[in-house]
């Protein structure tokens, strides 16, 4: 049975990762490690709704939600920018409100920051973001902090280099916000040009441990957990300045040389360049698993908003 602390996740919206504790946390993972202990007791949404609205494309996210919710016994209904009513013109607001009469919980993937904020203000259910513009994707963290304390056994006294897009890449603000609930240092590597947004991580700077640069080789020996970002783009106002920086990081053979006995490489995927098909099977290689990760975290997440003790007497 899980030892349940406060679900503090019953019918509440999640936009932000600004918004979860380290307590908060800890009994995702708690939960996510039940429900991967015990595969087919947890059919605690049998008649729940998910209702997905994704105005932007994905795999992961998408499918794993899906089935994270088949999982737990509910079902899903899904709509995109393509297929629903906004080619006619439709608002936003208006697919929100009615999408929220047919679902008991929606997750929204939209290209525009603050596009989930502006959801939950207007939804009658609670609103999962699962991606808003280059802002945030906090359901990948949760996989992301999931995964990094499976794999090393912890999260505190780790040194993680965070590589590639660090300005267009959400995954990495939410991770970021994130990790300031840990003590970990943190190096960011990047291009010139795609620096973090400084000014996105002001309030978390005092935090955490950073350390800004252009040269994964510095730190490569020391390092205990590598998050490789995909340069993203489809984000780019100017193509010719993509190709500039197109290829900056490779993890190939030479790098994983470099690594720590039990360093771990992950990647929020989808990759292209950046971590060839040859590493897959290092012992470092963590990206499959973490997405794995995915569908089971999602699964605690949607079973704590939709259901105040539906894993306290499993
Ligand atoms: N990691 C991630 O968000 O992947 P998708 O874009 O395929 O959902």
């Amino acid at each position: 049975m899980i030892k349940m602390i406060y679900n503090t996740f019953f019918q509440r919206s999640l936009t932000s990762v600004r918004d979860l504790t380290r307590q908060d946390f800890e009994l995702l993972f708690d939960v996510t490690d039940k429900l991967i202990q015990h595969n087919s007791n947890y059919n605690i949404c049998s008649g729940k709704t998910l209702g997905c609205i994704f105005f932007e494309p994905s795999t992961r996210t998408r499918l794993s939600f899906e089935s994270a919710m088949s999982y737990i016994g509910g079902n899903t209904l899904a709509t995109s920018n393509i297929l629903s009513s906004t080619q006619k013109g439709e608002s936003l607001a208006d697919t929100i409100k009615i999408i929220s009469l047919y679902s008991d919980v929606l997750v929204l993937r939209h290209p525009l920051d603050g596009s989930s904020k502006f959801a939950s203000e207007i939804s009658t259910k609670p609103i999962i973001n699962a991606g808003s513009g280059t802002e945030e994707h906090p359901t990948q963290t949760i996989q992301d902090l999931y995964t990094i304390n499976k794999e090393t056994k912890k999260i505190d006294g780790l040194k993680i280099a965070i590589v590639g897009d660090l300005k267009y890449g959400r995954t990495v603000y939410s991770l970021l916000y994130g990790l300031s609930s840990y003590d970990v240092t943190v190096y960011l590597i990047s291009p010139e040009a795609l620096r973090i947004r400084s000014d996105s991580i002001y309030d978390i700077k005092k935090k955490l441990q950073l350390t800004e640069s252009t040269e994964l080789n510095d730190y490569i020996h020391d390092l205990d957990v590598i998050y490789v970002t995909r340069i993203q783009k489809e984000r780019f106002q100017d193509k010719e300045e993509y190709f500039k920086v197109r290829g900056s990081y490779v993890i190939d053979n030479s790098v994983i040389k470099k690594l720590k006995k039990n360093s771990i490489i992950l990647h929020p995927l989808p990759r292209l360049d950046e971590i060839p098909n040859n590493i897959d099977t290092s012992k470092h290689a963590k990206y499959f698993k973490q997405a794995e990760y995915g569908k089971y975290t999602r699964a605690a997440l949607l079973g704590l908003i939709l259901t105040k003790n539906g894993f306290e007497h499993k």
